[in-house]
């Protein structure tokens, strides 16, 4: 749908609100959790027992974060914490094995009435129109339960569809930014021509907080579609090799070699082999128009804000090559977080 442009955007004006991210632990909830501290929020992070002594937690809890223990299977716990400290807006980022999970913590929010926003954990594609092959359709089975649930709850919600992280999309991993693009060949799935959209981690933390609050983004799905992000395989390897300054072999790897990986089952990796092939081979990212009532584009929201892009992030990972550092583009290694001066609780 096409968005009237705001030049002052409503978010910028009421971001006091207390946020909860749920996993900010994890590979996409650190993102969130960083960019809602940057964002100078009041910002709570969920970890459970085990994961509150992480680096990563850490280092939200040194830059401001809240660090609250807790599990969103325990619904009566959630509930409490949510009214005790009077959380506005609930991010969740659990992984993918925790879908379902989320189930009792629809209901402790929809027991929490001051809770104005939910933003479940969907960080990827539209599981509503998507329709990748198994194990990965039993994750988008999972996530479109969901949906429903806080569609039938009452729940306020935004949906997140931020596409493919910026890095170079191995076929067996789920947290590819956190590995270099590859040196010694490149893998091309199908005949490389299929473009998808490419997002910097800490984008799509910053622009889920930008979001988080916007009222034209209640009760919509926000896609992120930008255009200087948006690459073929075969692009995407040339732009690397303009980085390293060679050009590499190009190993095609067919439909039916994913479709083989992908019926292996082993989690996660057969769940990415299952979406490289849903992205590369199907289309699903490029493969229908933006154009219902209830979504938006995230660069029609923000016309004023820039993402980073993906010449920016291979600069960057590039700059790790030579450093012989095999971590995140941007944060992801838990003291390089930079994170804005502390906030107010
Ligand atoms: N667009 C993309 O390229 C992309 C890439 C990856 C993921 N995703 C999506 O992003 C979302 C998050 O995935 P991820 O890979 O970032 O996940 P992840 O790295 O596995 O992290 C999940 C986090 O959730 C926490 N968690 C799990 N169960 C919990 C529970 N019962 N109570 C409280 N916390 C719990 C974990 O805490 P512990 O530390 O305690 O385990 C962890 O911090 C998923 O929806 C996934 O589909 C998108
Ligand atoms: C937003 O969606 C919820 C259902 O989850 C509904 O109860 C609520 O009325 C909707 N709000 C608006 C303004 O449409």
């Amino acid at each position: 749908m096409p968005v009237p442009a705001d030049t002052a955007p409503v978010a910028d004006k009421v971001c006091s609100g207390r946020v909860l991210v749920v996993g900010g632990a994890g590979f996409i909830g650190h993102f969130v959790a960083v960019a809602s501290l940057l964002a100078g929020r009041p910002t709570y992070v969920l970890a459970r027992s085990a994961s509150v002594t992480k680096a990563k937690v850490k280092a939200l809890q040194d830059n401001g974060a809240i660090i609250v223990q807790g599990d969103i299977n325990d619904k009566e716990c959630m509930e409490k914490t949510l009214k005790e400290l009077r959380i506005e807006t609930v991010i969740s980022a659990v992984g993918g094995e925790a879908v379902m999970d989320k189930i009792p913590l629809v209901q402790a929010i929809k027991a929490t009435s001051s809770i104005k926003r939910f933003m479940p954990s969907e960080f990827g594609h539209d599981v509503d129109r998507a329709e990748p092959v198994e194990p990965g359709k039993n994750m988008y089975i999972q996530k479109r339960k969901v949906r429903r649930l806080i569609e039938d709850s009452g729940v306020p919600y935004t949906y997140i569809l931020c596409n493919s992280i910026a890095s170079w999309p191995y076929c067996d991993n789920n947290h590819h930014s956190e590995v270099l693009p590859p040196t010694d060949k490149v893998h091309i799935y199908g005949d490389g021509s299929v473009k998808a959209y490419f997002v910097a981690g800490s984008d799509i933390g910053k622009f889920t907080i930008k979001a988080l609050d916007d009222p034209r983004t209640l009760n919509k799905s926000v896609h992120f579609r930008p255009q200087s992000n948006y690459f073929c395989l075969n692009e995407l390897a040339s732009l690397w090799e303009s980085k390293i300054g060679r050009v590499l072999p190009r190993v095609t790897v067919s439909e039916e070699h994913l479709l083989a990986l992908a019926a292996e089952n082993r989690i996660p990796e057969s769940v990415v082999a299952s979406f490289t092939h849903d992205i590369f081979i199907k289309g699903c990212q490029i493969n229908f128009r933006i154009e219902g009532p209830d979504e938006m584009e995230v660069g029609d929201l923000y016309p004023e804000e820039r993402f980073i892009t993906l010449n920016q992030c291979f600069d960057e990972f590039y700059a790790r090559l030579l450093k012989g550092k095999q971590v995140g583009v941007e944060g992801g290694e838990a003291d390089e977080v930079i994170i804005a001066a502390p906030v107010e609780a």
